[in-house]
């Protein structure tokens, strides 16, 4: 048998640095350059070292086995100091039970409420917009997407004070992804960027702990992912766990701000690939006015719009915001052949395997179509991850992104801005940073 000696590195490493500069200089190139090495892949990312998963098979199985490849190692260890120790950053022996806990508040009859809210906010700023006007596409999706999910969690809390919320986790989820990969020894450094993100950081504990301690006492349910949180109850667990603590909330509802961060770069990747494919574009203009019929779209719409749906899947595909993930090797064990010590720390990339020519026809190209044909492999399109850990918040996120195509193409045509080509940056989420779109009236 193989030892993990003999995984094959990629490519030049340099010292100190490893494979950082390819990283950051060409992101997704870097990445679909991987699969050539094979099934696994070692990286070195300044101190860190990792294999990465480049093959279909073995990136499910590594996600389907939560108790082998489990949440931690260096990277999520410092994301759980950054968006919470919640649901998407606890590891095994506390899933279980959170899960459990926050299922309800994202079950399929509580999506009506919350549709009503994403409606009225994708209405709201689409009819906001001036003709002739140019939007950074990413910034306005990520505004949106971030007042829908304050308004869903916290319905009955004051403007002002959901957009404090707002604001924080900006402040937050901006040096994030520098935060994680870089060592601690820079986040601890005084400088104006480190202490205005611990500000931010403390002022939003802070604030989402005030609204649950004044809502705890009240029993009402107010429709919105807070209600739901602060009743849920667990029978399976021991009396004293069997509901969340005011702290448990509170680390959630964070964790679900950080988790909901990948709906605003899956929009702005779907209007950006409808700006550059007008045809397609011409196509999703005839379904939203056949199915709104004058109106403005409504939860109730969303199963209608099936080639809304298909852009998205097809956006999701291409450039899948959550574009990488990690896991670490509870004991020693064996992947694809190769025996991978406890301790080893796993990547996996939704964009690396979406991008494989052995499951996808012409992978580069945007093709909304494609997801008609019933032979395409499904396990394979990871974008939510899958097994235990699978996203919670799917539903929400497709069913936003449905209504807010719906409102803007319903009045909206997009155009790019220049002729520049698109250069994505690496950042926690991969998005199309900096792209300007032209909003013209249809
Ligand atoms: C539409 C775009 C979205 C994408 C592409 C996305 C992607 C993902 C992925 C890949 C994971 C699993 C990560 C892993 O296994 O390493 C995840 C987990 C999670 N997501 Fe999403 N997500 C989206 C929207 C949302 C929304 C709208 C919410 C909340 C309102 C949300 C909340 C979460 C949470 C809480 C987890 C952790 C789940 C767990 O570990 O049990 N996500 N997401």
């Amino acid at each position: 048998m193989s030892t993990a000696r003999t995984i094959p590195l990629a490519g030049k490493s340099l010292p100190f640095l490893g494979h950082a500069l390819p990283l950051l200089r060409d992101p997704l190139a870097f990445l679909s350059s991987l699969p050539a090495y094979g099934g696994l892949v070692r990286l070195r990312l300044g101190p860190l070292s990792l294999v990465m998963v480049c093959d279909p098979g073995l990136t499910r199985q590594v996600l389907l086995d939560d108790r082998t490849y489990d949440m931690g190692g260096p990277i999520m260890d410092r994301a759980r100091k950054l968006v919470g120790d919640g649901l998407g950053t606890c590891p095994r022996s506390r899933h279980r039970r959170q899960r459990r806990l926050c299922q309800p508040a994202f079950h399929l009859d509580r999506m009506p409420a919350y549709g009503a809210v994403m409606a009225d906010s994708c209405n709201a700023a689409s009819t906001s917009w001036q003709h002739g006007q140019e939007i950074d596409v990413t910034e306005e999706m990520s505004t949106l997407v971030m007042g829908i999910v304050a308004h869903t969690i916290f319905s009955a809390t004051a403007p002002q004070i959901s957009q404090n919320i707002r604001d924080d986790f900006k402040a937050i989820s901006k040096p994030a992804f520098w935060l994680m990969v870089m060592p601690p020894v820079f986040g601890r450094l005084p400088t104006l960027g480190n202490r205005r993100y611990q500000r931010a950081h403390d002022r939003l504990r802070s604030t989402v702990g005030e609204i649950i301690a004044t809502r705890r006492p009240d029993a009402t349910d107010h429709g919105d992912l807070l209600s739901s949180l602060l009743s849920a109850q667990d029978p399976d667990s021991e009396s004293e766990h069997q509901a969340l603590s005011d702290r448990e909330v509170t680390e959630q509802v964070i964790n679900i701000f950080a988790g909901a961060d990948a709906a605003g770069p899956t929009l702005a990747w779907a209007l950006y690939l409808l700006a550059t494919h007008p045809e397609v574009e011409e196509r999703l203009h005839k379904e939203v006015d056949e199915v709104l019929a004058g109106g403005p779209p409504t939860f109730a719409h969303v199963a209608e719009l099936k080639l809304a749906d298909r852009v998205i899947s097809e956006a999701l595909r291409m450039y899948t915001p959550t574009w990488f993930g990690s896991r670490v090797v509870t004991g020693d064990t064996d992947l694809g052949g190769f025996q991978l010590p406890a301790k080893t720390m796993i990547g996996w990339s939704p964009y690396l395997i979406h991008r494989l020519p052995e499951l996808y026809d012409n992978p580069d190209r945007f093709d909304p179509d494609r997801w008609l044909d019933s032979q395409l492999d499904r396990e394979a399109y990871l974008p939510f991850g899958a097994g235990g850990r699978k996203c919670i918040g799917n539903r929400f996120g497709i069913n936003t992104a449905a209504l807010a195509l719906a409102s803007i193409t319903s009045r909206w045509r997009l155009r790019p801005v220049g002729d520049e080509p698109l250069n994505p940056v690496v950042k926690t989420m991969l998005a199309p940073h900096g792209v300007r779109l032209r909003v013209e009236a249809r």
